[in-house]
C-alpha cells in the first residue's frame, strides 16, 4: 500500500480510491434504456473534471484532456446507438482563454487530433459535425480542421455532433440582441412584437432544437455560461464522475433517469 500511495501522489490517490469505493451502486446497462420510452432528441454535455482527473494521478492537466477526448469518442458512439439526434459538447468556453498558454494550445489542437483519427468512422456512421461558437479568435489550424469536417459531413443525416468551441452563452445572446436591435432600428420590427423566435434565429443553434437533457460531470452544479437561452426547459443531470471516468454505463444512467422524468413546461 505504501508504494502505491507514494507512487501515485498520497492523499489525492486515496481520495480517488475513496471515490471509487463509494461509487459501488450498480450501473444501468444498455438494455435498461427503454427503446419505446422517450429518447432525448438533443443532449448537451459539460465535460468537466479533466484537470482533477490528471491531478489525482500526478499527471499534467493536458493528460486529463487527452483522456477526456477518448470519452468523447465513446459517448458519441453510444449516443448514435441509442438514437440521439444531436449531441452538443462544451469543448472550450470564451472564458477558457484565461488558462495557461500551454493548456490553451493543447486544447486548440484537440479537435484536429480527434478528427484526424475519428472523421472516417464518423462519416461511416453518417455523423454530421458542426462547430458552435465564435470562429474569429480560433487559431487557423483549429478552424481549418473544423471547417473541413463541417464541409465533409454537411450532407450526412445521422447524429449531429456539435462542438461548442470558443462558445459563451452571454456573448451569443449579445450578438443576437444586437442583430435584433438593428432590425428594430431599421423599422422592420416593433419592440412590442418581439417573440422568442426573433431571438432564437440569431443564436448558433437557430436550426437545432433546444437540448432535452444536459449532463454535467465532476460534481459542479452550475451552467458556466453554457446555452443559457436554450436550456430554459432542459432536464439537468449532474454526476460526481470526472469526465475521463465517464463511461457508457453512466450515459445510460442519465438516459434512464431522463426517461423517468415528467416534463411539464410550466403546466400541471
Ligand atoms: C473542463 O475540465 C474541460 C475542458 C475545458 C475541456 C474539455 C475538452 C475535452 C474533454 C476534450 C475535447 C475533445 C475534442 C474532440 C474537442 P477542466 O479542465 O476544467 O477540469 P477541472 O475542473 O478538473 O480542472
Amino acid at each position: 500500500m505504501y508504494v502505491y500511495i507514494s507512487h501515485y501522489g498520497g492523499t489525492l490517490m486515496l481520495e480517488h480510491l475513496a471515490r471509487k469505493w463509494t461509487r459501488k451502486e450498480k450501473q444501468p446497462e444498455a438494455t435498461e434504456v427503454d427503446p419505446s420510452g422517450k429518447i432525448p432528441v438533443h443532449v448537451a454535455v459539460i465535460m468537466d473534471g479533466n484537470g482533477r482527473w490528471a491531478n489525482m494521478r500526478n499527471l499534467p492537466r493536458v493528460a486529463g484532456h487527452r483522456a477526456g477526448m477518448k470519452t468523447v469518442k465513446e459517448v458519441v458512439k453510444t449516443a448514435d446507438e441509442i438514437g440521439i439526434r444531436y449531441m452538443t459538447m462544451y469543448a472550450f468556453s470564451t472564458e477558457n482563454w484565461k488558462r495557461p498558454r500551454d493548456e490553451v494550445d493543447f486544447l486548440m489542437r484537440l479537435p484536429q487530433e480527434f478528427l484526424s483519427t475519428e472523421l472516417d468512422e464518423l462519416i461511416e456512421r453518417g455523423v454530421r459535425i458542426r462547430m458552435l461558437g465564435s470562429k474569429d479568435e480560433l487559431p487557423k489550424h483549429t478552424l481549418q480542421a473544423l471547417l473541413t469536417a463541417e464541409e465533409k459531413t454537411r450532407e450526412n443525416t445521422g447524429l449531429q455532433l456539435n462542438f461548442a468551441l470558443n462558445y459563451g452563452a452571454r456573448h451569443e445572446m449579445i450578438k443576437a440582441f444586437a442583430e435584433l436591435a438593428e432590425r428594430v432600428k431599421a423599422g422592420e420590427l416593433s419592440p412590442d412584437d418581439i417573440q422568442e423566435e426573433d431571438i432564437s434565429r440569431y443564436l448558433y443553434t437557430s436550426d437545432i432544437p433546444d437540448p432535452d437533457l444536459l449532463i454535467r460531470t465532476s460534481g459542479e452544479i452550475r451552467l458556466s455560461n453554457f446555452m443559457l437561452w436554450q436550456l430554459a426547459y432542459t432536464e439537468l443531470w449532474f454526476t460526481d464522475v470526472l469526465w475521463p471516468d465517464f463511461t457508457r454505463e453512466h450515459f445510460y444512467q442519465a438516459i434512464v433517469e431522463y426517461q423517468g422524468r415528467a416534463r411539464r413546461y410550466g403546466a400541471v
